[in-house]
């Protein structure tokens, strides 16, 4: 089988690593790499690739910035030239970004099926860009890959098909397995004054928050209202906002450049509770056994919340600071995310695809 995946963001070269190993293993199946471009800076596209050994991509389309659609409409025409060169059997994507939705919109158009990871998970919030591409992408997808139960009933409430749906757990676990024994202290960390085990990590991307100076100004204070040194590798969309404010500094926030994955894992296994918008960063928070304050009003890892792992404190100054007063590291006992196999069941699943009459 040829298949072609579409990445372009952070998190989606990090849950790839995962397959993208599993594919290299096995000699009927071949992967074309296609980088979108979405992310461009080292420490938010090169270092993943380098660290975690995914292969070069095998086309860059050095598509990022500019408006949503003007960076999905770029992607979707560029992205279709390249599966008309490459004539994949299958398109593989990840997520919920526009990268997401321009590789799955150019591939059904060309009735090329479409394969997606991460399928069937709803926040409820139609504002959010992430929400209106998760839709789309499960709407387009021959093959919809879900990381929980949850995400399965949103996809039966939505009437996709049964025999297209798929429970295959979480890559992001699979990648947290695998790499945990590789996480890196970050250089900086022992310059800082900060002890292991008594600060909290926080990450802020999320279009609601940063694009919103009342949010990001009631999260930047609710951190500083917490009674541990905060460390924040910062988004670049997110550090843009934060300067236009002028009190990050002033709050004694030690912001720092975004990190690579060994590092932060180091950080997340390091902390005392995370703090984060961040979907991934959520869930990993729960596999490092830590509790985490989400910089949101809701969440699509409900499982979590249910769990008592997770707080949704929203972006008040004073929820957040008192919901970061939390003690302890509450590991929830349930499996929520699989059994670490989530790749392999993933390539399973893809390699049946082909003997499927079409
Ligand atoms: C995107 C995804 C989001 C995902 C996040 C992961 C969409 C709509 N959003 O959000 O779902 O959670 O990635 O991190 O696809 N920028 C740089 N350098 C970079 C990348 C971005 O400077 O390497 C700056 C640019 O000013 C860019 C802005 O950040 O315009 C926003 O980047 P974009 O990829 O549009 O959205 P993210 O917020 O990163
Ligand atoms: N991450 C990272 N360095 C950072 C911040 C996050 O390697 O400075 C990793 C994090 O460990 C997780 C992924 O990026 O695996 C999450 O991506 P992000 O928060 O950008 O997007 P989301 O998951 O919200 O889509």
């Amino acid at each position: 089988m040829k298949l072609l995946t579409v990445i372009g963001a952070r998190p989606q070269f990090i849950k790839a690593a995962t397959v993208s190993r599993v594919i290299k293993s096995r000699d009927d199946i071949t992967e074309i790499l296609v980088h979108t471009g979405q992310h461009y800076d080292a420490n938010m596209s090169d270092i993943f690739f380098d660290e975690m050994q995914i292969p070069r991509p095998d086309h860059h389309l050095g598509i990022g910035g500019g408006t949503h659609g003007a960076m999905t409409g770029r992607q979707l025409e560029a992205i279709e030239q390249v599966l008309l060169d490459e004539k994949p059997d299958c398109v593989l994507v990840y997520g919920d970004t526009n990268s997401t939705l321009a590789g799955a919109l150019a591939a059904v158009k060309l009735h090329v099926p479409v394969a997606h990871v991460e399928a069937g998970l709803r926040s409820f919030n139609r504002r959010m860009p992430e929400e209106i591409n998760r839709i789309l992408t499960d709407h387009a997808s021959d093959l919809l890959f879900a990381p929980t139960k949850t995400a399965m009933r949103n996809l039966a409430k939505e009437g996709i098909p049964t025999d297209r749906t798929h429970l295959v757990g979480d890559v992001m676990y699979d990648a947290c397995l695998f790499y945990s024994d590789r996480a890196r202290k970050p250089e900086w960390f022992d310059t800082l004054g900060v002890e292991p085990l008594d600060f909290v990590l926080a990450t802020v991307h999320r279009a609601e928050n940063t694009d919103n100076p009342t949010r990001l100004a009631g999260i930047l204070r609710g951190l500083a209202g917490a009674k541990r040194p905060v460390i924040f590798p910062v988004h670049p969309r997110t550090r843009q906002k934060i300067d236009a404010l002028a009190l990050a500094e002033q709050l004694g926030l030690h912001l720092v450049p975004p990190v690579g994955y060994l590092e932060m894992i180091w950080l997340e296994q390091n902390c005392a509770v995370v703090a984060t918008d961040s979907g991934g960063v959520q869930k990993e928070a729960y596999f490092h056994g830590k509790p985490c304050v989400t910089l949101r009003d809701e969440t699509e890892w409900v499982e979590l919340v249910e769990a008592g792992v997770n707080v949704l404190a929203g972006t008040d100054a004073e929820s957040v600071a008192s919901a970061l007063a939390i003690h302890g590291s509450p590991r929830g006992t349930a499996d929520l995310f699989g059994d670490g196999q989530s790749a392999s069941a993933i390539v399973s699943r893809l390699m049946a695809l082909q003997s499927r009459p079409q």
